[in-house]
C-alpha cells in the first residue's frame, strides 16, 4: 500500500495516494483532488508538478544527475555518439549493432527533404532568423510526409520508424539549408557516406568545387554536443512537445511545437543569449566583474545568461562536460578566443560570490555551448538551430511515449479565474 497523503480542507478531510518513481522521487497523486474537494491544485511554472510518469530521462537536479533510460550522461559522453544513444532514447535499450545499422541507415535514407519543400525556403526573406524557418520546416515535414503523418494514432505508430528518422534526419538538413538560404546560397544534398554530423557539416558548408573535409576534432565535439542535448526530461520544449502530442497529433506537428517553444532566451536561446553577453564584455573592456555586479543588481535586467536552472541546483553536468570539451577543442584547433577566458573569469567569480551560491545558480549546458559551437564554424543565428537538432530524439521519444500509452489523456489544465464578475452587456451608446 502506497503512502497516503491527508489534506485538511473546510474541516474536511481528503486522502490521496502517493506515487514513487524508481530513483525514490515522491508524488501526491492529486487525479482526484477537484471531484473530491472542488478545489484545484495551483502551482504556477508547474515547478512543483508532474506532468506525467516517464520511462525515458532522469534527472536530480540537487546533486547533478542526468541519465538517459538509467545511463550517466558522463558515460555517454565518453563511450557513446549521437545516433546510439539517440535510438536508446527511442526505443530503449541500446542497439545491437544490426539495430543501429538499421536506425542508421533508415536516417540516411530520409536525410533528403522533399524537392517542394526545399523551394518553400526561397519564400523566406533573406534576414529571416533559421530558427524561425526550422520551425516552419518542421511543421511543413506533416504536408510533405502525409502517409505518415495521419494524425491517427495507430497508423502513426505503424510508421514510427520511419517518421522519427525523418524529424531527426531533416531537421539536420533543414537547418542547413536554413543557413545556406538565408546567405543567398545553393543547398547542398545530404551525402549518405558521411556520419550524421560530417554530413550536417557537409550540408552547411561544402562549396561548389569545394567539398568540406572532415576534422576528425570538430566531428567528435559536434557529436558530443549533439548527444548531452539529446533529452532532458520535461524542460519547456519537451513538455510542449507532450502537450500537442496528447491531442493525437502527429509527430511532425508536435515537434514543430517544441521548436517554437525551444527559441526564447530563457530556454533555447540561451545560448545565443551567453554569447552576444560575453562579446559585448569583450567589447567594453571589462574582464567581466563590471557584469556581474549588473547581473546582481538586477537594476540593468541583466541576469549571467548560461547561469541558473529550474531544475539544477548545482552543477549541470552537462555544462562540466561541455566546458573540458571546449578547452581541448580550442587547444587543438589552436583557437584562442578571447570569450573563454572571459567565460572561465565570469565562472570562477560567480561561483565564489555570494548572491549565485545562495541562489543555487552553477552553469549550464548553454555556458560553453557557444564557444566551442562558434570553434566549429557555427555562426551565432544557428545556435538554437543546433540545439534543436540535438533535442530532437528527446522529443521524438515523448511524442512516441505519449503516443504508446493507450490510456493516455488529452492534456488540459486548469486555472483559477481572476478577471471581472458576472456583469451584463452595454450598447456602445452607453459605454466612455
Ligand atoms: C535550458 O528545463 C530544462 O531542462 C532546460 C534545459 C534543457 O536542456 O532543456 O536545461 C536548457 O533552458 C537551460 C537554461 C538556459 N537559460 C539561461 O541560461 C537563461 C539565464 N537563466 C535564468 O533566466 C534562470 O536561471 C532560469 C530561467 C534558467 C531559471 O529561472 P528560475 O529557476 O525560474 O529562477 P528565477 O527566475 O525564479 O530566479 C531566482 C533568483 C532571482 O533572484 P531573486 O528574485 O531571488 O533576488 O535567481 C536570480 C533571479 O533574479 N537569477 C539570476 C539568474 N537566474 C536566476 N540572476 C542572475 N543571473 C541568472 N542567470
Amino acid at each position: 500500500m502506497s503512502k497516503q497523503a491527508v489534506l485538511k480542507l473546510d474541516d474536511q478531510e481528503y486522502t490521496f495516494p502517493t506515487i514513487e518513481g524508481v530513483e525514490h522521487e515522491k508524488a501526491v497523486d492529486f487525479r482526484t483532488l477537484r471531484s473530491a474537494s472542488g478545489y484545484v491544485s495551483y502551482d504556477e511554472g508547474y515547478g512543483n508538478t508532474g506532468s506525467c510518469q516517464s520511462e525515458i530521462t532522469f534527472i536530480d537536479g540537487e546533486i547533478g544527475i542526468l541519465r538517459y533510460r538509467g545511463i550517466p550522461i558522463e558515460q555517454l559522453a565518453k563511450n557513446s555518439d549521437f545516433i546510439e544513444s539517440s535510438y536508446m532514447l527511442l526505443y530503449g535499450d541500446l542497439p545491437t549493432q544490426a539495430e543501429r545499422d538499421r536506425f542508421s541507415g533508415l536516417i540516411k535514407d530520409h536525410a533528403a527533404v522533399s524537392p517542394l519543400m526545399a523551394n518553400a525556403l526561397k519564400g523566406f526573406p533573406s534576414d529571416a532568423p533559421p530558427m524561425g524557418i526550422l520551425g516552419s520546416m518542421l511543421g511543413a515535414m506533416s504536408c510533405y510526409n502525409q502517409d505518415i503523418a495521419t494524425n491517427n494514432r495507430v497508423t502513426d505508430l505503424e510508421n514510427f520508424d520511419a517518421a522519427a528518422a525523418t524529424a531527426i534526419a531533416q531537421t539536420a538538413t533543414s537547418a542547413a539549408l536554413a543557413y545556406r538560404v538565408t546567405r543567398g546560397l545553393e543547398g547542398n544534398q545530404p551525402d549518405p557516406s558521411l556520419s550524421f554530423q560530417d554530413n550536417f557539416l557537409h550540408m552547411m558548408f561544402s562549396e561548389p568545387g569545394k567539398p568540406y573535409v572532415a576534422i576528425p576534432e570538430v566531428s567528435r565535439a559536434l557529436d558530443l554536443m549533439l548527444l548531452l542535448h539529446a533529452d532532458h526530461e520535461q524542460n519547456c520544449s519537451t513538455s510542449t512537445v507532450r502537450m500537442v502530442a496528447s491531442g493525437g497529433a502527429n509527430l511532425f506537428a508536435s515537434v514543430s511545437a517544441g521548436a517554437a517553444a525551444l527559441w526564447g532566451p530563457a530556454h533555447g536561446g540561451a545560448n545565443m543569449a551567453v554569447i552576444k553577453m560575453l562579446e559585448e564584455i569583450k567589447e567594453s573592456g571589462d574582464d567581466g566583474s563590471k557584469f556581474i555586479d549588473e547581473a546582481k543588481s538586477g537594476k540593468s535586467g541583466k541576469r549571467l545568461m548560461g547561469f541558473g536552472h529550474r531544475v539544477y541546483k548545482n552543477f549541470d553536468p552537462r555544462a562540466k562536460i561541455i566546458g573540458q570539451a571546449c578547452e581541448e577543442l580550442l587547444a587543438k584547433l589552436g583557437i584562442d578566443d578571447p570569450c573563454l577566458d572571459i567565460a572561465r573569469h565570469l565562472e570562477q567569480a560567480a561561483l565564489a560570490d555570494d548572491y549565485f551560491i545562495s541562489r543555487n545558480l552553477y552553469p549550464n549546458v548553454d555556458f560553453y555551448s557557444g564557444i566551442v559551437l562558434r570553434a566549429l564554424g557555427i555562426p551565432a543565428d544557428m545556435f538554437t538551430v543546433m540545439f534543436a537538432i540535438g533535442r530532437m530524439p528527446g522529443w521524438v521519444a515523448n511524442w512516441r511515449e505519449i503516443a504508446m500509452n493507450p490510456k493516455g489523456k488529452i492534456n488540459r489544465p486548469r486555472q483559477v479565474y481572476q478577471g471581472p464578475a458576472l456583469r451584463d452587456y452595454t450598447p456602445v451608446a452607453e459605454r466612455g
